[in-house]
């Protein structure tokens, strides 16, 4: 691995190919330990968890079915400024066990105000898998359940991971240098 260029920007070598398939496979391990029998749905978040859903989910298991969403921001007409709502969902999610596949957890905005949406359907759990996370970066109230990996506060591109929309087919992942 070296160093790339992304459009404007130069990345170095941050997580290579074997290093994040052998935690997706031990990521998924213990979603089928903690899944047996549970028939979890899992609901990846687009565009960027597309390949970590993908290979996430051909390690599982359990019985259990997935669905993609996206995720769209507008201008709520309350105090609060931006409603986030999804697109796509189809699934009738009352009872079920949902897990939500992320890239990456930078500040938690996005879960943490789309999590109500979710609530709403009253599912009997819902549980965060997200392939990386930034805890410094943290600024709301947001546990994820399953990380694959705590990461610096540091831009990265790679494995569906994008800087302005380029990157993502990358399979490794690569950081700001
Ligand atoms: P949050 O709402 O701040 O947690 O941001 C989550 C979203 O921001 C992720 O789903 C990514 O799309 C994007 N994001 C945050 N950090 C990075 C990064 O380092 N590289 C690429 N995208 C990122």
């Amino acid at each position: 691995m070296m160093t790339i260029h992304v459009l404007d920007k130069k990345f170095v070598p941050y997580l290579s190919a074997e290093t994040i398939a052998k935690r997706i496979e031990e990521l998924a391990a213990k979603i089928n330990e903690d899944y047996a029998d549970k028939n979890p749905i899992f609901i990846g978040i687009l565009n960027g968890s597309f390949m970590f859903a993908s290979d996430l989910y051909k390690q599982i298991s359990v019985s259990s079915t997935i669905s993609f969403i996206k995720l769209v921001s507008y201008k709520g007409t309350t105090s609060t400024g931006t409603v986030i709502t999804s697109i796509g969902l189809e699934e009738d999610l009352t009872g079920r066990n949902v897990i939500l596949i992320e890239d990456i957890v930078d500040t938690g905005k996005t879960l943490s105000e789309f999590l109500p949406t979710i609530q709403k359907q009253q599912p009997n759990s819902i549980k965060i898998c997200t392939l990386l996370q930034k805890p410094e970066a943290l600024l709301h109230p947001l546990e994820a359940d399953y990380v694959g990996f705590q990461i610096p506060n540091k831009f990265v591109v790679g494995f569906g991971l994008d800087y302005d929309g380029y990157g993502r087919n990358l399979k490794e992942i690569y950081q700001l240098e």
